[in-house]
């Protein structure tokens, strides 16, 4: 079973502990490997990933982008048992052109030293929340039914949605707002995620002055609905 363990590709849509619990369960029990989809979370929403945040022993996990440090890379691993059928040691040969990329590896490799500085995610966070505690303010003092989901620097917001827990949530989606609420940012130089089931991105190389810029055309696009 491979799952994205908080969604990203629908929006940002958490599973909940309980929800990945019974996967693991249900997978040991069938001798089925539980595999989760990192590449997005992974080192993202913490150092540890999503299976460090929710407490959950993949068999294997796939990990891409932040990994790779802005240069092309992928990887996967795990636990030693499943490992260890790849070639050297094992018959499965896995190898690519740019397996192991040396400029890559090293991107990568600076890209973790970054992210171990103290109080890196926490930072992060803050930021996150500079941008969107305002939003929600001004969606809840409006009445917009709106909603919007977060988890570390990832966020979505979902327009005509109260809450997304799964696909038929997204059945209400207001795409015709979220058009036009792309439009004014972009009108306004804030070039926002385009599309309303694309998840967005807090990261370090955005200035104060980025999150702010960007709060204040979003408040102003709220106010005017
Ligand atoms: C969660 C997730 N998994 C896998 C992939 C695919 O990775 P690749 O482009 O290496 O096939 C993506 C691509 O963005 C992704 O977002």
């Amino acid at each position: 079973m491979v799952i994205e363990p908080i969604a990203g590709n629908m929006g940002l849509v958490p599973a909940t502990k309980e929800f990945l619990q019974v996967l693991r369960e249900e997978t040991t029990k069938i001798g089925a490997l539980l595999i989760l989809d990192e590449v997005i979370t992974g080192f993202r929403v913490g150092l540890g990933g999503a299976q460090a945040l929710y407490g959950i022993d993949p068999d294997l996990t796939t990990l891409g982008k932040i990994i790779g440090g802005g240069f092309p890379a992928a990887a996967f691993g795990g636990k030693k048992v499943i490992m260890d059928h790849l070639a050297p040691t094992g018959n499965v040969f896995q190898a690519g052109t740019l397996s192991g990329n040396p400029v890559a590896m090293m991107a990568g490799l600076h890209a973790l030293i970054q992210l171990e500085a103290k109080d890196f995610y926490k930072k992060l966070r803050e930021k996150t929340h500079l941008l969107l505690d305002p939003l929600r303010e001004a969606l809840a003092e409006k009445g917009i039914k709106a909603c919007i989901q977060d988890q570390g620097s990832m966020f979505t917001l979902f327009f005509g949605c109260e809450k997304v827990t799964c696909q038929e949530d997204l059945f209400s989606l207001d795409k015709d707002l979220f058009r036009e609420f792309f439009l004014h940012l972009l009108g306004k130089g804030v070039y926002f995620s385009p599309s309303p089931y694309e998840v967005c991105f807090v990261s370090d190389a955005h200035t104060k002055e980025n999150i702010e810029k960007t709060r204040d055309h979003a408040l102003e696009f709220i106010k005017s609905i």
